[in-house]
């Protein structure tokens, strides 16, 4: 599995393994005919799942955008609050934490110092953890109390991609999970949600259709320096991961905000200078989405005006957005939660190509390592 496959890149061939990442990742897990998510290595009995108060997701880099959408996902399925924190801010806030709350380390290769200390510091104030990990007996996950591995295969390249979609389907199957054990969800729910992962990889697939796309979008922008990533709600993580991947890999500025910020600053930089990839998809079946939406169509029109270049990321189909922004990549209509799975594709191939188009070494960016494992 470690070598390039034919691929010229590593980041390009996991990007293209996540088909097969994903269906790795799900498959085991889940029965469609008894309506079930089973999660074996959690190890922590449903009583316990049951008094939980709360959940803390700890990690860092991408694996902490990951726990973003994780939080969504949480919230909305099993009705829990959940935080976010940088694993390298942990111990400075003092987590008041205990037994009746869960932590949730994400990293994809289980070694991350930050991670490790995090881990180590929540299980010292008594909570219970679990560990998402692409990294069979990584210290993190041996020293977790369950452990959900991500089944993406080894993740070479310095820029986590396949690791990412697969830690966003464990969170989602993991919410799911906890639904069923805490009484949220009945099987029939339960079914309709497998339904939708089980459909995941084929969408993927179809989204990879989109490379040439991505790889003209690189060659129109390549000498940008400063980019703006906006999504709202649970796309502001791929906003925010799909900044982490420009900056990683083509030394580009680029900055993920939350859209309904723009107003509040990054407004002022918005002109014919400072391209904005926005995340504008829509899922009709929600009517929290269909709402985001109409304010991302207003928010494309005002940049327009301020004559900025929009770069859309939007549902298939969408003719009115097509018109609206200077190019637009498609994402096949998926229900809202797992939107970020698909979302974040054409971002990490335009970040791809721009190293590519920009002569850099994709898989080995300067003054980055894959794992950091000391402080
Ligand atoms: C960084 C990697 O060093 O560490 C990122 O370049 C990664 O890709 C981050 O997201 C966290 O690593 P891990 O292994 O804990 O997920």
């Amino acid at each position: 599995m470690a070598d390039k496959g034919g691929f010229a890149h590593y980041m390009l061939k996991e990007i293209f393994e996540q088909p097969q990442a994903l269906r790795d990742t799900i498959a085991p897990r889940v029965s469609l005919e008894a309506g079930v998510v089973r999660l074996e290595d959690v190890h922590i009995g449903s009583e316990e799942l049951r008094a939980l108060r709360r959940i803390n997701i700890v990690a860092s880099g991408t694996s902490r955008h990951a726990g973003m959408a994780g939080q969504f996902m949480i919230q909305t399925l099993v009705g829990l609050p959940v935080d976010v924190d940088y694993a390298s801010e942990f111990e400075y806030r003092n987590p008041l934490i205990g037994g009746s709350e869960l932590t949730i380390v994400i990293t994809q290769s289980g070694e991350t110092a930050d991670t490790t200390a995090a881990q180590r510091e929540a299980r010292a104030k008594g909570s219970r953890t679990i560990a998402i990990s692409n990294v069979v007996g990584s210290t993190i996950a041996r020293e977790a109390d369950g452990v959900i591995y991500t089944q993406a295969g080894p993740e070479i390249s310095i820029a986590s991609t396949k690791a990412f979609t697969a830690q966003m389907a464990v969170l989602f199957l993991f919410a799911v999970y906890l639904g069923q054990e805490r009484g949220n969800l009945g099987k029939d729910q339960v079914r309709g949600y497998i339904r939708e992962l089980l459909a995941l990889p084929g969408k993927l697939e179809n989204m990879l259709r989109s490379a040439p796309d991505c790889e003209r979008l690189a060659d129109k922008y390549h000498q940008v320096q400063d980019f703006l990533f906006l999504g709202r709600a649970i796309h502001y993580p791929v906003a925010m991961d799909g900044a982490l991947k420009l900056k990683e890999v083509s030394y580009v500025h680029a900055e993920g905000y939350p859209t309904g910020e723009a107003k509040h600053g990054p407004n002022a930089l918005i002109d014919e200078s400072l391209p904005v990839v926005i995340i504008a998809t829509c899922d009709r079946d929600d009517s929290g989405s269909v709402l985001r939406y109409e304010r991302n169509l207003a928010n494309i029109k005002a940049f327009k005006q301020q004559s900025g270049r929009v770069i859309a990321i939007a549902t298939t189909g969408d003719e009115e957005i097509r018109r609206l922004a200077d190019q637009t990549i498609f994402v096949p209509a998926t229900p809202e939660l797992l939107l970020p799975i698909l979302e974040i594709v054409p971002l990490q191939l335009f970040a791809y190509y721009m190293a590519l188009r920009r002569g850099l070494d994709v898989d080995h960016p300067r003054n980055l390592v894959k794992s950091v494992t000391r402080e």
